[in-house]
């Protein structure tokens, strides 16, 4: 089942409690550094306590024995998916999977995801700030297998990787997309954006909202449109 996961990236408790409680169901949330570090992380626990299901996506990038440690302390959030960055290398994302799984409760951990390239970065920022040539494609695939290799359940990626992600990591490998944008929206800061029924069509597990439907006139609607677009 492909979900909408809604980018919470708002700076205080009382828009957060607003915008969810025009939802009478629970939804997908994805709680980043904006919100963490506005509220703390005792936003993640009231989100939880509300029902909704969380990604926490804080983009763990350090040595490894540090990423190892802090995964272990997140597993106590009990939320469904938590990330880190690709570029911390092999060893630090099987550091990640051993912190998740010491910490796991009653063998239950979050999923754990990779962010490859971030979908706000073009390949001309990729070739010459990063130093990284050749395609967006081929460093996010690279990224992709990396993080295979290391015991991951799938990356974070555009729209335009998740086809061949899929196809060199498998389609169990979860592809999380961002940079989502309906027709008619602006891309902000976003440079490899794709809509909602681009997403499906190439394969993409989940997709992550954020302006497109917080800063809608009817958020609610705009993401039971996005969901139907999406099944
Ligand atoms: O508002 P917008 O839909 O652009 O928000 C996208 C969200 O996804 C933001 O919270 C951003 O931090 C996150 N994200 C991203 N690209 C990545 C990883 C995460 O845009 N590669």
């Amino acid at each position: 089942m492909n979900k909408t996961i809604v980018a919470l990236d708002f700076s205080t408790k009382e828009e957060v409690l607003n915008f969810l409680s025009g939802f009478n169901e629970p939804i997908y949330v994805k709680i980043g550094m904006e919100l963490t570090y506005a509220c703390g992380l005792a936003i993640v626990s009231e989100v939880r306590a509300l029902g909704h299901h969380i990604f926490l996506d804080l983009k763990l990038h350090d040595i490894p024995n540090t990423v190892k440690g802090g995964m272990k302390n997140l597993v106590k959030l009990d939320v469904d998916i938590v990330n880190l960055h690709c570029a911390g290398g092999v060893a630090m994302m099987k550091a990640a999977m051993q912190g998740l799984n010491e910490g796991a409760v009653n063998g239950k951990r979050p999923l754990c995801i990779g962010v490859t390239q971030l979908t706000s970065t073009s390949k001309e920022a990729m070739n010459d700030e990063l130093r990284i040539d050749g395609e967006v494609i081929d460093c996010v695939v690279n990224y992709a297998k990396n993080a295979k290799e290391a015991g991951l359940d799938g990356v974070v990626c555009s729209v335009y990787e998740a086809r061949a992600i899929h196809e060199a990591c498998g389609n169990d490998f979860l592809t999380v997309t961002p940079g989502i944008r309906l027709a008619d929206d602006s891309k902000d800061d976003q440079e490899r954006v794709a809509t909602p029924t681009f997403a499906k069509e190439e394969g993409c597990n989940h997709i992550v909202v954020g302006r497109s439907i917080t800063n809608a006139s009817n958020p609610q609607q705009t993401y039971l449109d996005i969901e139907a677009m999406m099944q």
